[in-house]
């Protein structure tokens, strides 16, 4: 698949196969969060690979939209210092694995962690870091309802050029 196509074709997906996403797949996928950009550089965040089925479903109850997270066989959990981290360095490297992941086949969909300790707790990092993302990725299964895909404004709605136009 092409770069362009994956970007534009990617939906976020809560409806996965129990099968499990292979070691080659996500070294990849994690290379390529890896190589995302970040502010100077730094390279602050940190991803934890969660697979084992009761972390996951402990997991599940570190955020509000997140009960599918016991069907997707591996979470992605980003790491960041609470000072410095950059939630646009996190952005970036949480599409750059979910867009490798389409290119592999792969559906995913981020998750918020909105009960911080619920996270810290689970995976043990200290109190001056925090995990307010992650990634779910595995094999897509059919949707269990029919959903709407979620629209997008139109180009000339979201788009001004040279000024703002009010
Ligand atoms: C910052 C951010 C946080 C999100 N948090 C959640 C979440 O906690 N649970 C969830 O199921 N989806 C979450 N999503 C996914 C959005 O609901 C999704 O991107 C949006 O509905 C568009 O979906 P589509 O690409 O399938 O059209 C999040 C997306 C973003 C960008």
């Amino acid at each position: 698949m092409d770069v362009y196509e994956a970007i534009v074709s990617k939906r976020d997906t809560r409806d996965f196969t129990p099968d499990p996403v292979s070691d080659e797949d996500l070294r990849k996928i994690l290379q390529a969060g890896r190589m995302a950009g970040s502010a100077k550089n730094q390279q602050l965040n940190r991803i934890v690979v969660v697979t084992d089925a009761s972390d996951r479903a402990r997991l599940a109850e570190c955020g509000r939209f997140s009960d599918w997270i016991p069907s997707v066989p591996v979470v992605l959990v980003i790491v960041v210092p609470k000072e410095g981290g950059k939630g646009f360095d996190i952005g970036r490297m949480a599409q750059n694995m979910m867009v490798a992941a389409k290119g592999l086949g792969l559906a995913s969909c981020p998750v918020t962690f909105h009960h911080e300790d619920c996270v810290r707790e689970l995976l043990g990092f200290p109190e001056d870091h925090e995990a307010p993302m992650g990634v779910g990725i595995g094999h897509p299964a059919p949707p269990k309802e029919k959903r709407q895909s979620a629209p997008r404004i139109p180009l000339d709605e979201l788009v001004d050029w040279d000024r703002w136009q009010a």
